[in-house]
């Protein structure tokens, strides 16, 4: 089902998956398969990053990116620590510049940062000579959790020639839905982006080929192969988005009447955390169909290659 062959990844970075070509996402997919296996089954597991230092860069909260970069540098045997940023120089006003290029001059091989600025890992990665990690800067992209998305969707459905994906929620705030975007598009799949038209901004149509948006999600849904819900971002959204939650839920929430105008069998996804009840019912997220807490496995999976794959290139 898959259209593309896997490519050699030389990048120094992961920043984002806009200008990643087909090749490149699954040569990283290809990786993370056989990392995955190293997760359940520990005898398979090696030390092979055991020379490697890398760090983890929060300035924003995060359970499940910092969590699982943390269990894949611990599964390939580097040397894995977190910054702290609540209890580092960041707090006595140091710059992200010199928090950076002081780690760099110390020997770490790889950052990863979340950050609350677009930008902020591109511009970090301009000044350093470790590899950077894209976790999430602010609107713009979370390629590492597009990438954990597709290798679920993959593992589940195949490929991704033809499928037909709903994204639904709110798309202005989720740097999830534009790299899902990004990277579903440029391997065959078309995909709409569904949500009150508050929460979608109007130039998300013409993003890619293939992209569609509405503010129907049962049209969104219908014929869908994967429905994934998103995060309604309060620590983001205005409050003019939408008249309350209550509301939101009743015009925009996945149900099982909503689920049933997917394909039948298609995949529940959400790429957490939940608001449970309000993107999502309680019976969709514990639903055969749902493969959520799939996803947070396969994340680790998905940054085991991501790490092995940008320290061999060093
Ligand atoms: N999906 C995701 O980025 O979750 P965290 O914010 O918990 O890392």
């Amino acid at each position: 089902m898959d259209a593309y062959s896997a490519a050699p990844y030389l990048r120094k970075d992961l920043l984002g998956l806009r200008d990643l070509t087909g090749g490149e996402i699954v040569r990283i997919l290809d990786v993370a398969a056989e990392m995955k296996e190293r997760i359940d089954n520990p005898a398979k597991r090696s030390d092979e990053l055991r020379h490697a230092s890398i760090v983890t860069l929060f300035y924003e909260d995060s359970t499940r990116t910092k969590m699982s970069f943390m269990m894949a540098g611990e599964y390939l045997g580097a040397k894995i620590d977190d910054l702290g940023i609540q209890t580092s120089s960041v707090n006595k006003g140091e710059s992200l510049l010199d928090t950076g290029v002081n780690l760099d001059h110390m020997g770490i091989n790889v950052m990863v940062l979340r950050h609350r600025m677009t930008g902020a890992p591109h511009f970090l990665a301009k000044n350093v000579k470790a590899s950077v990690i894209n976790a999430g800067d602010g609107q713009n992209e979370h390629p590492t959790q597009a990438l954990l998305d597709l290798f679920t969707i993959r593992e589940r459905l195949g490929g991704f020639d033809g499928l037909k994906v709903a994204i639904l929620g709110d798309i202005t705030h989720s740097r999830v839905a534009r790299s899902n975007v990004f990277a579903l598009t440029s391997l065959g799949a078309s995909v709409t982006l569904a949500g009150p038209s508050t929460l979608i901004s109007g130039d998300m149509a013409g993003i890619r080929e293939n992209v569609s948006v509405t503010s129907d999600i049962r049209a969104a849904v219908s014929d869908a192969d994967v429905v994934m819900g998103l995060r309604v971002q309060h620590e983001r959204r205005s409050a003019a988005a939408f008249p309350d939650l209550r509301e939101y839920t009743a015009f925009f929430g996945i149900t099982e009447e909503v689920m049933r105008c997917a394909k039948a069998g298609a995949l529940v996804m959400h790429p957490g955390p939940m608001n449970r009840g309000v993107e999502l019912s309680a019976e969709v997220i514990d639903s055969e169909q749902s493969v959520i807490y799939i996803q947070a496995k396969n994340g680790v999976a998905v940054r085991m290659a991501l790490l092995k794959i940008l320290t061999d290139t060093q």
